[in-house]
């Protein structure tokens, strides 16, 4: 089953003094999901926004917001993440937390629930959580800070996780982060993701709409095997 191609530009690029004037130039791109990078400076070493940010959004928008938790405590605060709006709610397996039971809580409140592993994580790791996730996203940079290069090492872990997912018969979406470009969706898509979270590469362009259309292109390239 070939699953549908997402596009989720990343808040973190965007004019944070014209939030709404950034969600309107989304909204006429056509995105799929709104990615927002939360950040607590101890899990990275950046802060960024909170669940009111979220809330902000979800009054502005009915584009489902992808909420990407790169937190300490994930479980202390995937409530009220929730409360504000968050369609997915994503936790890192590296966090300090006891993540089969914070996924739990995510989805014991009818919120989609992501895994997010780091550039270094083995896939082995992730073991049977996996059963229990709507998304995986491979980060490919190192959380904390957007505009890095892609590390392209990770390629093959997208490919791991398209085979076990085929293996045990499971349904999640395999979601890449960070340093996603016209050069880098190919091959992202080509290993198997298909959730595509960009932030310099849509929100620092000046016509989104192309950008995002040229992304959308580049994709279809590979899906049709070019
Ligand atoms: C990194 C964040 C990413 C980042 C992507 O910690 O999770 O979402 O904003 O930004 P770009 O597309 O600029 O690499
Ligand atoms: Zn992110």
């Amino acid at each position: 089953m070939k699953r549908p191609l997402k596009i989720a530009p990343s808040m973190l690029a965007s004019d944070l003094g014209n939030v709404e004037k950034e969600v309107r130039r989304i909204e006429a791109a056509g995105v799929d999901l709104i990615h927002v990078d939360v950040m607590d400076g101890h899990f990275v070493p950046n802060l960024t926004f909170g669940p009111d940010f979220v809330a902000t959004l979800k009054k502005l928008t009915p584009i489902p917001l992808d909420v990407h938790l790169m937190i300490q405590q994930p479980d202390r605060y995937a409530r009220s993440f929730i409360e504000a709006g968050a369609d997915i709610l994503t936790v890192h397996l590296e966090a300090y937390h006891d993540v089969k039971r914070t996924l739990e809580i995510i989805r014991g409140m009818g919120c989609k629930c992501g895994l997010a592993i780091n550039p270094m994580t083995l896939f082995q790791n992730c073991g049977s959580l996996l059963k229990k996730v709507d998304l995986l996203l491979c980060m490919t940079v190192n959380p904390g800070f957007g505009g890095q290069p892609f590390i392209v090492e990770v390629l093959d872990k997208i490919r791991q996780a398209v085979a076990y997912r085929e293996q045990h018969n499971l349904n999640f979406d395999i979601e890449v982060d960070g340093g996603l470009t016209t050069d880098t969706i190919g091959p992202s898509v080509a290993a198997g993701a298909n959730v595509i979270v960009a932030g310099t590469s849509i929100f620092r362009k000046e016509d989104a709409t192309a950008a995002v259309k040229e992304l959308r292109a580049r994709a279809a390239e590979v899906s049709a095997g070019g």
